[in-house]
């Protein structure tokens, strides 16, 4: 009999947390993380068609168009690591057609965590945001600094880290949200995201844990 492999979706606002708590999930469990953000960010890096077309969408802080995200989705869906170990996907779905698309190729989730913070902690959060180009791993300037002055020196910005962009950002999520968890309502955990990393995880590991246990 085939094992079954978890199939997670994280959900929640713009820094409210998800990439910092996948990597998480990530070590204790070692299933695929799938970040359409990531993905993203990397065609417009290496300026593909698909980075071009979606670059002035994101600068803005706007979606960009449900078949460009639902296309790099299905891409990773297919590796092999994501059939064998399971999936964490990050950043999608955000709006209906991305929920239903999803379950025509059969990307059923057995936990849906939404974490739940406010806006102004998000706003925060985001604006004082860093990442390690080498590492790829995210820091804050005052909530996670980094450990050395080597890293710190190296550090960027996400340009759609400003005040104006998140306001849109986060408009933008409270616009689609009720409609993408109100297609996950039987396996929705809610977690409040408004603590320490350090003490959200348990309560994401104690989700994944319990719906690992119901199959
Ligand atoms: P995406 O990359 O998905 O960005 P996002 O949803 O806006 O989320 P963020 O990456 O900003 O935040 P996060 O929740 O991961 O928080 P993090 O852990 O980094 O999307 C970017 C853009 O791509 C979108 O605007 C859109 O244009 C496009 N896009 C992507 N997916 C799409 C889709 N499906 N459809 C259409 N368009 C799509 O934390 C933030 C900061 O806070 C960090 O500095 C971290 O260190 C700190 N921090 C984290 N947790 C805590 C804590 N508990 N306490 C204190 N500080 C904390």
């Amino acid at each position: 009999q085939k094992k079954e492999v978890p199939k997670i979706i994280i959900s929640g606002g713009p820094g409210s947390g998800k990439g910092t708590q996948c990597e998480n999930i990530v070590a204790k469990y070692g299933i695929k993380h799938i970040s359409t953000g990531d993905a993203l960010r990397h065609h417009v890096k290496t300026g593909t068609n698909l980075g071009k077309e979606a670059k002035a969408y994101m600068e803005r802080g706007d979606l960009v168009p449900d078949e460009l995200v639902i296309g790099i989705c299905k891409a990773e869906m297919e590796t092999t690591e994501a059939k064998k170990n399971g999936w964490l996907l990050d950043g999608m779905p955000r709006t209906k057609k991305q929920c239903e698309a999803l379950e025509q190729m059969n990307l059923v989730p057995n936990l849906f965590l939404l974490l739940d913070v406010p806006d102004q902690v998000m706003m925060e959060r985001a604006c004082g945001r860093r990442q390690d180009p080498v590492t790829r791993k995210i820091y804050h300037v005052k909530y996670k600094p980094a450990p050395t002055e080597e890293i710190a020196k190296r550090l960027i910005i996400r340009s759609d880290d400003t005040v104006e962009k998140m306001t849109n950002r986060i408009a933008q999520y409270h616009k689609n949200i009720d409609a993408v968890s109100g297609s996950y309502t039987d396996k929705m955990v809610v977690i409040d995201g408004n603590r320490k990393p350090d003490d959200v995880f348990p309560d994401v590991a104690s989700a994944i844990d319990a719906s690992m246990a119901k199959k």
